[in-house]
């Protein structure tokens, strides 16, 4: 600590109002009850359909059950320090058919979690699609289907009337891109299809559902309030500075970040993109208004989700032309040697990407308003690590450490960063990792449904109470 005047100032300061917090999302962490009226999911429907996808066969039922215990886990966020929390809506659950008649029970849920939070101090922060697709959608082909983009339309309005007298910051999406990979691509997330076509019409409809939610929200003014999008970007270097490592590096960039980036900040979409889907044949079918709706619905603040880096290398073998398109025919993944890995999500750890992807965003996408909406750590069977009744996750500490320590860095040198949410509050839910690796500052007991604070969970509150850490 150095004494700067009279005021004692940490080696890691950040300004008194950065935004500390976690980020949650409704399918991981609500559950549902029989009687709440919550229509069907993707997740749900998927879960039944194929139980054997989903880690040790748990689905999406069995969660950390916010839905009973808000109230207390809404103390506990308080007593970790948070003074902001990112929830998501479940769509299904306000609107079970996902189009028409709302759903008073996930009204008042939400009213209440809400007024919770305020009640606490913590500001929510609202998402509004965190991957799960109402099913009744999906059975007319989801984002495929452009009629998906009017009913999420009719979804935000409806979520910005009923909530948006309390809540100032919202998100449209959080990481639209992973649908577009698990679902239309790679086949981990429902429907399960490997469609280069479809993925692309998936992506570019959800970057016009973005624009007309951003068009409302700005049309209504809510709440005075920010709109933005969450993104998860993962920069990408290459191998080497050899032309044909670069141009690869390029088009990954191009694939997995620029494509939402570049429209949702900059209200174009790169043409180095545009080039590639003509060149495919994959190109996506566009209405008129559409390039104006994007252009002048930017978001006015950008979430940022960093979990990993990209390595990337000139494609070694000449792809089967005959084979489905994949972004992959213009690169390989590259393993650096020596890279530092969390073995048990098989991520490499490098926490200056949380630097480069702040220095690009302030030098070329006009220093746009950011926070770290999301970056965490997942391990497995943390309760070895559980002494004196609490769980010792020092990895834990260290990572969000040196995540920050960057972050600061950034901010130093005039990055536009407002806060800093780690992935998550409690241990929760994951996908088809079901509770395979934990992340939570709060660690929950799936049978008894128990929570106790971890070290991290103290180590957080003292660091957001002084807005900083010395070492
Ligand atoms: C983020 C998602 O990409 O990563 C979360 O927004 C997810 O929903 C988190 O849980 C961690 O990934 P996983 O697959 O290990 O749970």
């Amino acid at each position: 600590m150095e004494s700067g005047g009279n005021i004692m100032v940490l080696k890691y300061q950040f300004p008194e109002d950065f935004w500390w917090g976690s980020a949650t999302s409704a399918t991981q962490i609500e559950g549902t009850k029989d009687n709440d009226g919550k229509g069907k999911s993707i997740w749900d429907h998927w879960y039944e359909a194929e139980p054997n996808r989903f880690y040790q066969g748990v689905g999406p039922g069995v969660t950390s059950n916010f839905q009973d215990t808000y109230r207390e886990d809404i103390k506990m966020i308080r007593e970790i320090g948070h003074n902001t929390f990112r929830l998501s809506l479940s769509w299904s659950r306000l609107i079970p058919e996902g189009t028409g008649e709302v759903n008073r029970k996930a009204v008042d849920f939400y009213n209440d979690v809400i007024d919770e939070l305020l009640a606490n101090d913590i500001e929510p922060f609202i998402n509004l699609f965190h991957f799960d697709m109402p099913m009744a959608l999906q059975e007319i082909g989801g984002w495929e289907n452009r009629e998906t983009v009017d009913a999420y339309a009719e979804y935000a309005k409806t979520a910005f009337e009923l909530f948006g007298d309390k809540v100032s910051k919202w998100f449209t999406f959080n990481e639209p891109i992973v649908p577009v990979e698990g679902g239309y691509l790679y086949d981990f997330h429902y429907p399960n299809k490997v469609d280069a076509k479809a993925a692309v019409q998936v992506a570019y409809h959800t970057t016009v559902a973005s624009a007309r939610a951003i068009e409302i929200f700005h049309q209504m003014d809510v709440n005075h309030g920010k709109i933005g999008i969450i993104l998860n970007l993962t920069p990408s270097y290459p191998r080497s500075q050899n032309p044909a490592d670069l141009k690869a590096s390029e088009a990954a960039d191009l694939f997995f970040n620029r494509s939402f980036l570049d429209p949702s900040v900059l209200g174009v979409y790169p043409d180095g993109l545009k080039e590639i889907v003509e060149l495919h044949g994959i190109a996506p079918v566009t209405e008129a208004g559409d390039e104006a709706l994007i252009r002048d619905n930017t978001v006015d603040i950008l979430g940022v989700n960093y979990y990993q880096p990209r390595r990337v290398k000139a494609k070694e073998h000449v792809p089967n032309p005959d084979g489905p398109f994949l972004p992959d025919w213009y690169f390989d993944n590259y393993v650096m040697p020596g890279r530092k890995m969390n073995e048990y999500r098989g991520w490499e750890i490098y926490e200056k990407g949380i630097y480069d992807i702040l220095i690009n965003l302030k030098e070329n996408y006009g220093n746009i308003e950011s926070f770290i909406s999301e970056n965490g750590m997942g391990v497995q069977n943390e309760s070895r690590f559980l002494k004196n009744g609490e769980i010792q996750d020092d990895y834990r500490i260290e990572f969000v450490k040196e995540h920050l320590k960057w972050v600061h860095k950034a901010h130093a040198e005039g990055a536009n960063v407002l806060g800093y949410h780690m992935w998550t509050t409690m241990d929760n839910w994951s996908w088809s990792n079901a509770y395979k690796n934990r992340y939570g500052f709060i660690s929950v007991d799936i049978e008894t449904q128990e929570r106790t604070i971890k070290k991290s969970g103290r180590w957080i509150r003292d660091v957001s109470r002084e807005n900083g850490f010395d070492e």
